[in-house]
């Protein structure tokens, strides 16, 4: 690839911003209408102040001069069959995933639905602003082979592995203790640590595993270097009560996985809602992040995660949308869930803090800081160029603005995929706006 110079406004952290207020915060790093050098590996080489100084010849440039450039957004919790069921009417967790879900993932046994299905997820995920992301796909071999050739086609930074299920499901979507550890190490053996992938051992949610699945699950996590670890913990009451019962000589949810060798630095676990304070120390003390989705908690009705309570105690929080239990791909309809999520408890989340968790937080959290999640030389060029308004009411609203916490706020609370210009993964263009958006 050649190189290539991106002129616009930069916004990245260098820290976590917290929740303090947004006029006192540190580690928000912004840099308008500077030069972004990607250099012809895919890595951000520099960055120059378009005021002071310009790119050598060597680096071909695209100006988006009035253009807001990011970091790509990381969702670290989304399903990529169930965009044939977002938006399902009527139910709640344990329901939803009967009626409709199981259903839909049924449908990827088919090689050729799962191939075409993640295609159509990859693009989707890109087209909203997402270059790296958490994935679960079905139960079967093939759909996470069709994920992972998918993700690797576009140079995507992506972390999957098939889901382990054997128990609590209909057959037709079951596996054994022995097919998911065959399944699994196969796929490992193809995928793991392949260019900019990583295998996770995917325990769909205690209720679906046998302990002697989640022991193998955790064996192989101690075994093989690297592999992260992604479930659900503690999304939905029934689902808590059913937990306590399947597990009666655990102590939490929370303490299922614990005892199975299942928590770790590298585990990524959706939801979080109903824990207690040991829950939060145990997270804290293990390294393992709660992927914070509140479009599917509003959605499927399934409550309010106290994120401050979580951070306080030193456990790790990130962002994801959570599709199809979730209602969009899009991070920024997301944090500004996020946000009405904490309103609702007098919190007031910044769109400093916000941002951060979809992007360095994020990186962070996953042990990824040095390839992706900032704007800063040596890690991968993964960024998105975003409009700042699509629509005149929106720019009338941002120039009111006083300030720039309140322009980022109101832009990240009425923009959505439709505001995304262009992203490029490593360098590379992956999706360019071609019409105008209504
Ligand atoms: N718990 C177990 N499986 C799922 C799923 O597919 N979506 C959500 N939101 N929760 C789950
Ligand atoms: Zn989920």
């Amino acid at each position: 690839m050649n190189r290539i110079a991106l002129r616009g406004d930069l916004l990245d952290f260098s820290t976590d911003p917290g929740f303090g207020p947004p006029d006192a915060v540190p580690g928000v790093r912004w840099r308008p209408d500077h030069w972004l050098l990607v250099d012809e590996h895919g890595r951000i080489a520099g960055v120059l102040d378009a005021s002071v100084s310009e790119p050598d010849a060597s680096y071909r440039r695209i100006d988006q001069r009035g253009r807001l450039i990011l970091p790509g957004f990381i969702d670290t919790h989304v399903h990529s069959p169930q965009l044939d069921v977002i938006a399902s009417y009527g139910t709640e967790l344990l329901d939803w995933l009967e009626t409709y879900t199981f259903p839909a993932e049924r449908r990827h046994a088919d090689p050729q639905v799962a191939r075409a299905g993640a295609e159509r997820f990859c693009d989707a995920l890109l087209a909203h602003g997402t270059t790296a992301a958490v994935v679960f796909p079905t139960v079967h071999k093939q759909s996470c082979e069709a994920l992972f050739t998918s993700a690797n086609a576009r140079g995507m930074r992506l972390i999957a592995g098939k889901c382990l299920m054997d128990r609590h499901v209909p057959e037709w979507l079951a596996d054994t203790v022995e097919s998911a550890e065959r399944d699994s190490l196969e796929l490992i053996e193809r995928w793991h640590g392949k260019d900019r992938l990583a295998y996770a051992m995917t325990v769909r949610f205690a209720p679906t595993s046998s302990e002697a699945q989640m022991d193998m699950a955790g064996r192989l996590l101690c075994e093989v270097p690297g592999l992260y670890m992604q479930t659900h913990v503690a999304e939905n009451r029934a689902e808590v009560a059913w937990v306590r019962e399947l597990f009666p000589q655990a102590r939490s949810y929370l303490d299922v996985y614990h005892r199975h060798g299942l928590l770790n630095e590298r585990a990524v676990l959706a939801h979080g809602i109903w824990l207690d304070d040991e829950d939060r120390a145990l997270l804290a003390a293990s390294g393992a992040q709660i992927a914070h989705s509140p479009t599917s908690n509003l959605f499927l009705g399934s409550g309010l995660i106290g994120w401050q309570a979580l951070e306080a105690a030193g456990a790790k929080v990130t962002m994801a949308t959570d599709v199809g239990g979730g209602t969009s791909l899009s991070m920024l309809r997301t944090l500004a869930e996020a946000y009405k999520v904490q309103a609702l408890q007098g919190v007031r989340l910044s769109a400093w803090k916000a941002l951060h968790s979809a992007t360095a937080g994020a990186a962070d959290a996953l042990g990824l800081g040095h390839e992706i999640g900032r704007l800063e030389p040596g890690l991968m060029a993964d960024l998105c160029v975003w409009d700042w308004a699509r629509a005149e009411i929106d720019a009338n609203r941002l120039a009111l603005a006083r300030g720039l916490h309140e322009k980022l706020f109101a832009w990240m609370t009425l923009a959505d995929e439709r505001h995304l210009a262009a992203a490029y993964v490593a360098g590379t263009a992956r999706f360019e706006r071609t019409t105008i958006a209504p």
